[in-house]
């Protein structure tokens, strides 16, 4: 089965940069950066890739096919997606790796970015205590400590290919371009977009046009290109200090931002113990505080397992599911924070005898309501970027990366051609005030020096019952991340769908506040008003997250799919 949408992205004038970039590549006809298609499906026999854009996809998938393994096609698809992604794509931002390698190691990487060494506690309140979240959203200030380039780096450790190698499909890219698909066309014309880019970034970035982008348009990034050709020629050090750094801190200092030299030389990545449990005798391995998605997902499995699920998306299971929701969500507001600096009960929030616990006042008949504290507001079109890979060797590598907002602070560095990251506003910036996702936090996720903000980013990794790889996960979204891998592992494992059906039906969500389920415009209306009737509050949202899934068959095949909720597009071999 193979699904495919063609992108009109026809430019005869750049015939000569397309056949400098393929070469210089050397894939063949597979990358096009001018000419390409975006593939939702497909069944691969050896080494799939699915991403958030067909043109990243398919770098990873050569990088495999020359010999390659996961791992060095992760670190070319985050480096391409850096350049055709600017939304989520990023080496300004931070994220999170889960892998299983092919001799049955687990690994967990966490490049989340961190608090400055000038950051504190009440950093975005003004004289009378008021939260400023313009600050904490947009802007210098918003910025943590970006981490993906160190990221990036360790996970170099377990490929195969030199970074070199691995880096130049990006540079490519950003500096003879690629055609845009009309999606981020759309994206870069937003009004607002273009005010904050403006407002937030002081020199004019290439971002903006006096005249309206269309699909096709080439985008070249200069600026970007010299910045990975440092990293390229001086490893980490092309980023972290040298001239990239200094131009971060003079970024910086002209917008009244406050990440140092110092703060970018000493980032640090944290290797951590994969978060790894059994769901009815596969293993379910998840990332491990400082994001809270391993632990959230595990929780909300457990709450399911040991239940009777009387089929997919009925008022009983979506009951069910929402209220394992809420309680994981009120836990992750009280308990969760970096580890380096919060002790997270870890052992017993994931412990059966606590879920068991943790449900004993579920009501099968009616809402469960959330305490009213506070009522965030969840807001839509926000951008991460997840990345499923498997290589011929049986390596398995999940990746969700974010710059936390679409586009993430607006902040471009001048000169080097970059976004920085708003993930400052992931932390709790003041008890019972909810972030950009309505979550909310207390003391575990306050604000300190060096300190990384919680995360809900959940690459996931299924093994069978036999310990063979069965599914590479993730998705961006938010606070609806854990409960969208959730969902597509349910639809797998329970309702045996393939790929695509688990990524495309329809998401619902629920995070304790505020105390609504929402739901997709396409969930069903008989559940919808199944689930009025108990009580519940059924609020529409946008699309909910953008699911890359690989499901490895019985005969070894890996089916592939990408989420049909943007230009997510799959690529292998
Ligand atoms: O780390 C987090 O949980 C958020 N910064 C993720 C942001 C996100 O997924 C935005 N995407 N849609």
């Amino acid at each position: 089965m193979k699904k495919i949408i063609l992108v009109g992205a026809f430019i005869s004038s750049q015939i000569f940069l397309f056949a400098q970039v393929k070469s210089i590549i050397g894939a063949g006809k597979e990358v096009d950066p001018f000419h390409y298609a975006i593939i939702k499906s497909q069944t691969f026999d050896k080494a799939s890739v699915a991403c958030a854009n067909p043109i990243a996809a398919n770098v990873g998938a050569v990088i495999m096919k020359q010999g390659g393994n996961a791992f060095d096609a992760a670190i070319a698809v985050n480096f391409a997606l850096a350049v055709v992604y600017p939304a989520a794509g990023n080496i300004g931002g931070g994220g999170f790796l889960v892998a299983r390698k092919s001799d049955g190691k687990s690994i967990a990487l966490d490049y989340r970015e961190m608090a400055p060494a000038k950051a504190f506690r009440d950093m975005y309140l003004d004289s009378n205590g008021k939260e400023q979240l313009n600050l904490s959203q947009f802007g210098h200030l918003s910025s943590g400590v970006p981490g993906t380039v160190a990221g990036l780096f360790a996970m170099h450790r377990y490929a195969k290919l030199p970074m070199k190698k691995l880096i130049q499909p990006a540079i490519d890219l950003a500096e003879n371009g690629f055609a845009i698909s009309e999606r981020e066309a759309n994206s870069l014309n937003s009004k607002s977009l273009r005010e904050s880019f403006i407002k937030n970034s002081t020199a004019v970035p290439v971002f903006v046009k006096d005249i309206k982008w269309k699909a096709g348009d080439t985008l070249i990034q200069k600026d970007l290109a010299e910045t990975l050709k440092r990293i390229r020629d001086n490893g980490q050090k092309g980023f972290y200090e040298g001239k990239t750094a200094e131009l971060i801190v003079a970024e910086m200092q002209k917008g009244n931002g406050i990440i140092s030299l110092n703060d970018l030389k000493n980032y640090q990545v944290k290797e951590r113990n994969a978060l790894s449990f059994i769901y009815k005798g596969n293993t379910i391995i998840g990332m491990p505080p400082s994001s809270s998605g391993g632990i959230i997902v595990c929780q909300l499995m457990k709450m399911m397992e040991k239940r009777y699920l009387d089929g997919f998306q009925t008022a009983r299971t979506t009951q069910l599911m929402v209220e394992a929701e809420r309680r994981a969500y009120a836990d992750r507001a009280e308990y969760m924070g970096d580890p380096d600096f919060w002790k997270v009960p870890i052992k017993t929030l994931t412990s059966d005898a606590y879920l068991q616990q943790r449900m004993m006042d579920f009501d099968s008949t009616k809402a469960t309501p959330s305490k009213n504290i506070k009522v965030g507001l969840i807001k839509e079109s926000e951008q991460t970027t997840h990345i499923s890979i498997i290589d011929q060797y049986g390596n398995m590598v999940s990746i969700t990366t974010t710059l936390n907002n679409s586009y993430g602070s607006r902040t471009v560095v001048a000169g080097a051609g970059f976004i920085m990251n708003d993930e400052m506003d992931d932390f709790s910036v003041k008890p019972g005030v909810a972030n950009m996702y309505g979550a909310l936090g207390g003391e575990a996720n306050a604000i300190q020096p060096g300190k990384r903000m919680l995360s809900a980013m959940s690459p996931t990794i299924v093994l069978d019952k036999n310990n063979k790889p069965f599914i590479v996960a993730g998705t961006p979204g938010g606070t609806t991340i854990p409960t969208s891998v959730f969902q597509t592992l349910i639809n797998i494992m329970e309702f045996n769908m393939n790929a695509t059906d688990a990524v495309n039906q329809p998401k619902f969500h629920h995070q304790w506040f505020p105390d609504e389920v929402q739901v997709e415009k396409t969930f069903s209306p008989d559940t919808r008003k199944k689930l009025e009737a108990m009580g519940y509050k059924i609020v529409e949202k946008g699309a909910i997250g953008r699911t890359e899934v690989i499901k490895i068959l019985a005969d070894g095949k890996r089916e592939t799919a990408a989420d049909k909720r943007g230009d997510d597009s799959v690529a292998g071999f």
